[in-house]
C-alpha cells in the first residue's frame, strides 16, 4: 500500500476510525472518578475525598508506586458483582465508541479477595459484561488475570487455585504491579503451571525494571508478550532478539509519560521501537488515571513524534490483531478489514487528487 496521500492532519480521524485491538487495558484501571462516587454511594462507602474533582485533582503520580496506591484505593468501592459488570461495561462501550473491535483485558483478583470479595464475584460480572458486549456491541473481549508481583509466590497459587474452577472465563495470565524487588523469577513456578494448563502468557517487564527484566520474563517466565517493555533499547542485543522472535510489547505512552517512564511524548521511544523493526501496538494501560483511553493515546502519540505517520498507523493496528490471542482465522479476517478501511482511505484522496 501507499500511504502518501494521507496527510498528516487526517492522521487524527483515521487513527479515531481505523478498526483496532487493545491488550494492555486494567479493568480497574477505567473505573473512572464519577463511577467511583456512584459505587461509594450506592454500597454506603465512606471516601475520604468530597467531590470527584477533588479525587481527579489527586491523581498527580511521581512514579507506579503513588500511582498504585490511588488505583488499588478506587478499587475499594467495587464489591458486588453488579460493580464489576458495571465497570466492563462502561470500558466496552467506550472501546466500541473507539473502533476497537478486540479487547484482551487484565483482571486483578487478589486486590479484590484480600478484601473479602469472593472471586466468583469478580470474573462472574466482568464475565457477564463481555458476553453483553459480543452480543448487543459485536465486540470481542477476553480476559488476562494478573497475579499482583508484590506479593507472595504462594498468594499467586492461591489465586490460581481459586480461579480454575472459572478456568473457561479468562484466557492468560499476566504480571503487574510494582517491578522493582519482584523479579519475573519470582513467580517461575506459578507461570510453568499455568503453561501446563494450557493458558496464554504475558508479563509486566521492562516499564520502570531494567531490560533484564524482559529477558527473564520471557526466558524464565515463557511468556508470549511483554506489557511496556519500553526499557529493552538500552540492550542491543535484546532489541535484535525481539525483532527477530516478533514477540510484541504492548506500549501504553500516556502512562509512561504519566508515570515518568519517559519526561515527555516527544522523548518517547515508540518511533524507534517500531523502526527497528519490533512488533509494538499501542494500549492505554489504565485509561481513567492516565489522561484518555486508546484512541486518546493514538492521536497524542502522533502528534508529538514526527515520525509517525499513515504507514506507522497501518503498521500499529495490524500489530494488535497479529499479537492478540485469537485463531488465525480470525486475525486474518481483521486484518482484511484494516486493509480494506486503509485502501479505501487511499482511493478516496488519489480520486479528489487526479
Ligand atoms: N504497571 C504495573 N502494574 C499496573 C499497571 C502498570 O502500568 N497498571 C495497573 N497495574
Ligand atoms: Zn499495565
Amino acid at each position: 500500500m501507499n500511504f502518501d496521500s494521507i496527510a498528516r492532519e487526517d492522521l487524527p480521524d483515521i487513527l479515531c476510525r481505523m478498526p483496532k485491538a487493545e491488550l494492555h487495558i486494567h479493568i480497574e484501571g477505567s473505573l473512572e472518578p464519577e463511577l467511583i462516587f456512584a459505587l461509594a454511594t450506592r454500597n454506603r462507602i465512606q471516601l475520604t475525598y468530597q467531590t470527584i474533582d477533588e479525587l481527579r485533582t489527586a491523581y498527580d503520580f511521581t512514579d507506579l508506586r503513588s500511582f498504585l496506591d490511588n488505583y488499588y484505593a478506587g478499587a475499594s468501592v467495587l464489591q458486588r458483582e453488579e460493580d464489576f459488570f458495571d465497570l466492563a461495561w462502561a470500558y466496552l462501550r467506550c472501546a466500541k465508541a473507539e473502533n476497537i473491535v478486540h479487547a484482551e483485558i487484565f483482571f486483578d483478583p487478589q486486590t479484590h479477595t484480600a478484601r473479602g470479595i469472593p472471586f466468583e464475584t469478580v470474573i462472574n460480572g466482568l464475565d457477564r459484561a463481555i458476553r453483553r458486549g459480543r452480543e448487543e456491541l459485536g465486540l470481542s473481549a477476553t480476559l488476562i488475570l494478573c497475579f499482583l508481583r508484590h506479593l507472595s509466590e504462594e498468594d499467586a497459587f492461591t489465586a490460581l487455585e481459586e480461579a480454575l474452577p472459572f478456568r473457561d472465563k479468562f484466557i492468560g495470565v499476566g504480571l503487574d504491579s510494582s517491578e522493582r524487588g519482584n523479579p519475573p523469577e519470582k513467580f517461575a513456578r506459578v507461570f510453568a503451571r499455568c503453561r501446563e494448563l494450557g493458558l496464554r502468557l504475558v508479563a509486566h517487564a521492562g516499564e520502570e525494571g531494567s531490560a533484564e527484566y524482559i529477558r527473564s520474563a520471557l526466558d524464565l517466565l515463557k511468556v508470549e508478550r511483554i506489557d511496556h517493555g519500553v526499557r529493552c533499547l538500552d540492550d542491543p542485543h535484546l532489541v535484535a532478539r525481539l525483532a527477530r522472535q516478533r514477540i510484541p510489547l504492548t506500549v501504553c505512552p500516556l502512562s509512561n509519560v504519566k508515570l515518568r517512564v519517559f519526561p515527555s511524548l516527544p522523548a518517547h521511544n515508540i518511533g524507534k521501537l517500531l523502526a527497528v523493526g519490533i512488533a509494538v501496538t499501542i494500549n492505554s494501560d489504565d485509561p481513567a488515571y492516565f489522561g484518555g483511553y486508546l484512541n486518546r493515546n493514538f492521536i497524542a502519540t502522533f502528534e508529538a513524534l514526527p515520525e509517525l505517520g499513515a504507514k506507522e498507523a497501518y503498521q500499529l493496528a495490524r500489530n494488535s490483531f497479529q499479537a492478540s490471542f485469537v485463531d488465525e482465522s480470525i486475525k486474518d479476517g481483521w486484518i482484511g478489514a484494516l486493509d480494506k478501511f486503509f485502501e479505501e482511505q487511499i482511493s478516496i484522496r488519489n480520486l479528489c487528487h487526479s
